[in-house]
């Protein structure tokens, strides 16, 4: 692809491209299928919470989508916080369209988005509800425990309640 070429192509449909390449390596249709739908949800779920919270919704995508990438792709969940950011660091990289403070942004919450029962900045906590809201979503969230279940029921509280 020229630098021409790839310019034309918005960062984010470039990262989507990558990640989709990547995810289509997967073996296992069922898998491949959660995965991607895992991590197309939890970005779109990244952007109503950037929305509501007036955070950047483009980064909160891009965080959203990457965040897991590392963990399907090689089927290790044991550190695939730091891993995965390395991974995203280096996909975002490859572009050569983000600044460093973006790739710090979206790394750094990538990085500490399995810390559940910890707090972070707001754009982290921004990806671990993302990645909560997906699940809340797709599986019951009153099955949801610990930590969890905590961030489930105030999620549920700040988008889900009837007014
Ligand atoms: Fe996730």
């Amino acid at each position: 692809m020229t630098e021409f070429s790839k310019n034309k192509i918005s960062r984010r449909e470039q990262i989507e491209a990558k990640v989709c390449d990547i995810l289509s390596e997967i073996s296992s249709p069922t898998e491949r299928i959660r995965s991607t739908a895992h991590l197309f949800g939890t970005a779109r779920m990244a952007v109503l919470i950037a929305k509501k919270r007036g955070l950047d919704e483009d980064l909160a995508y891009l965080a959203g989508l990457l965040h897991d990438l590392r963990r399907f792709m090689t089927g290790i969940s044991k550190e695939h916080g730091p891993d995965g950011a390395a991974l995203a660091g280096s996909l975002l990289d490859s572009t050569g369209l983000f600044t460093k403070a973006e790739r710090e942004m979206i790394c750094g919450a990538i990085y500490f988005h399995s810390e559940k029962d910890r707090r972070h900045l707001p754009f982290d906590e921004l990806l671990k509800d993302a990645d909560i809201l997906d699940r809340m979503l797709a599986v019951s969230y009153e099955k949801m425990t610990g930590a969890d279940g905590e961030r489930a029921k105030r999620l549920s509280l700040e988008f889900l309640s009837r007014s």
